[in-house]
This record gives structure tokens, sequence and C-alpha cells, in this order.
């Protein structure tokens, strides 16, 4: 299958790191791999693809970029968006980063330091900001309900939500498989079963591939 010839993809993929000092960071669960199935089913497609991951990638036809905090992973998206047709935002980025991060080793004898944090980078919002034609498809983990994930799809600005539980079995961080549900921004809900990670990424592009065919 080459359907996705001629097609400009970027990926992320993996949790981003932000640093309490050079050894800890606060981080989360995301494995990575996700992103990188994505990745690999639109790179075997034909895509010319850009992974941009804090992961080990597969190896697979593509540009892979190691990012590691929400910063770098902001400014490596940023940049290239305006190039992309299709931009596919897998990563588990960090909302709050520590406001300082310490040049040398905290230590114990200094007693529990108190961590003051900021917002980190929105790069989600920034991507829209710079690329209003491409399509772009957004994350949500969620921890239940996915009544939050339906407001996300109308309020990011995303042509497509995928939405999963992290807490259901067989889904969520690490898994080989997930079962996801697709939102769009017009309501409309479509669970999908569940399957392996690579099933959900083939038929993310097939979705894809009917929506692009919709706007042309
Ligand atoms: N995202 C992003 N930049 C961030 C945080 C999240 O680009 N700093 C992206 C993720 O890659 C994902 C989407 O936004 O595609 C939704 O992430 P999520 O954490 O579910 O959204 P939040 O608005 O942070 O929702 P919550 O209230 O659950 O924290």
């Amino acid at each position: 299958m080459n359907d996705l010839a001629g097609w400009t993809v970027l990926v992320t993929a993996g949790g981003t790191r932000e640093p309490i000092d050079p050894v800890r960071y606060i981080g989360n669960r995301s494995s990575g791999r996700m992103g990188n199935e994505i990745a690999v089913d639109a790179a075997s497609r034909g895509a010319q693809v850009t992974l941009v991951t804090t992961m080990t990638p597969p190896d697979f036809a593509g540009e892979v970029v190691d990012v590691e905090t929400a910063a770098e992973m902001a400014e490596t998206v940023w940049e290239r968006a305006p190039h992309q047709d299709v931009i596919v935002m897998a990563a588990a980025v960090a909302d709050f980063r520590p406001v300082v991060a310490h040049s040398t080793k905290l230590s114990r004898a200094d007693g529990p330091p108190v961590i003051e944090l900021e917002p980190a980078p929105d790069v989600l919002a920034g991507v829209i900001e710079r690329n209003q034609g491409a399509i772009v498809v957004g994350f949500a983990a969620e921890t239940g309900s996915l009544e939050r994930a339906v407001a996300k799809a109308q309020s990011k600005g995303v042509d497509v939500l995928v939405a999963n539980d992290v807490l259901a079995t067989g889904s969520g961080f690490g898994t080989a498989t997930n079962q996801v549900t697709i939102i769009m921004p017009d309501g409309t809900i479509d669970p999908w079963p569940l399957v392996s990670k690579a099933e959900v990424a083939h038929r993310l592009w097939d979705l894809l591939v009917e929506l692009r065919a919709q706007q042309d």
C-alpha cells in the first residue's frame, strides 16, 4: 500500500522529562509505543515521516529527532509544523515543569526541597497557530470517563482526538494493545475494539486518508 505517498507527516511520541537537577526529573509513564507504531505505519505507506520522540525510536524509514523536555519538543515541532500535511501528537507532554532546574544534585542532607512549578509550553496550541491547513490529531489519556475528552476535541482545534482510558485492562502505558475512542470536533464518538497498537495506527491512517479525501 502506498496511499500516503507525497504526504509529509510529523508524529510526536514518548513522555517529556522536566529536570529538577542533573539527576532527577518530573516525567510520566508514556512508553512511546503508540507514536512509534503511527510513524512506522505512515512510513510503510509511503509518507515522509518525522518522529519527534523522547524514547528509543523504531528502525524505520523516517527522520528521528530526539528531545527531552516540553520546551525542546515545542521548538522542534513548531519549526517543522508549517511544512506538514498531518501532525499526530501522541506524546505525553508535561503540563507543568520546575521553575528552576538546579545545576548540581540536590542533597538529602539539605532536606526535602520545595519544587515550584510553572506551565510548560502547549505544543498542540502552537502547532495549530502555525499551520491552519494541516490535519492535526490530538491524544487524550484519561483515567475513567471520556467525558473530558469530548470537551477537549471541541476546545483544542484538532481534527481528530484519540482518547483512551489508561486505567482500562489492555490499554495505556507500555501495553502492546490499546482500546481507543475516536472523537471528532462535531461530537461524533466511535469506540474502536481492543486491538494491537500497530492495528490502531493502521486504522488511524485509514481514517486520515478518508478525511483528507473529504477536504480535497
Ligand atoms: N499536549 C501538548 N502540550 C502540552 C500538553 C499536552 O501539546 N504541554 C498535547 C498532547 O500531546 C495531546 C493533547 O495535548 O495530544 C492532549 O493532552 P492532555 O494532557 O490530555 O490535555 P490537557 O489539556 O493537558 O488536559 P488535562 O486537563 O487532562 O491535563
